[in-house]
């Protein structure tokens, strides 16, 4: 049984890209439902639309700072479209524990470090400080911890000599592509054993 996932981005969207193409491959186990931006200008919406895949903005300015009102609408825009698994994508908003607990389970997220090394922001920069020898992303199960949720796949890339962030970046996007597409095939299948590519 197909099942229906939504994506929730909050700029270009490239991971989502990515994951609507590969759905959009012969006997996926899935299909792609919503893209929902809490940014109305993102770039991923014209190019979910142009994917053909429905779409939906929520600003989330528009709640008075209310977390939780913004998190209601956007429940409602994924329980109408029919999402049983929520993708997020590049999606900047922090979700509370309520939100969270609502989809308990079957929210996944990319982060762009070998969890749980550089849990948060600029993970890049970190690694590069640290002089780490590689960097990478992860995927994992949306928890209400902060990037902490069971992790379901890793990606490996070398730190290269002269590697700036926005260069280890560009190389763990890349990386991205390859496994946040072969993870959400295989949890669409009930597969939660994680993946390591590098
Ligand atoms: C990427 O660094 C990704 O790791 C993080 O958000 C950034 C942008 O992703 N989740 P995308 O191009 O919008 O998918």
């Amino acid at each position: 049984m197909t099942r229906q996932v939504a994506i929730l981005i909050s700029g270009g969207g490239s991971n989502m890209v990515a994951l609507v193409r590969s759905m959009q491959e012969a006997g996926h186990p899935a299909r792609p439902v919503l893209v929902l931006s809490n940014e109305p200008e993102a770039g991923g919406l014209a190019r979910a639309a142009e994917l053909g895949v429905p779409t939906a903005a929520i600003d989330h300015r528009s709640f008075g700072g209310e977390r939780a009102a913004f998190e209601a609408k956007v429940g409602r825009a994924l329980e109408a479209a029919g999402a049983e698994i929520v993708c997020l994508a590049g999606f900047m908003r922090i979700l509370t524990p309520g939100f969270i607990a609502r989809w308990e389970g079957r929210i996944l997220n990319i982060h762009p470090s070998l969890l749980p090394k550089y849990p948060g922001l600029h993970t890049h920069a970190r690694a590069l400080a640290a002089g780490d020898a590689e960097a990478g992303c992860t995927v994992h199960i949306v928890t209400a911890d902060l990037d902490s949720g069971p992790i379901l796949g890793q990606g490996r890339v070398p730190v290269l000599a002269g590697d700036m962030p926005e260069t280890l970046a560009g190389r763990v996007l890349v990386m991205e592509h390859r496994l946040y597409p072969i993870v959400l095939r295989r949890f669409a299948e009930g597969l939660t054993e994680p993946v390591f590519l590098s």
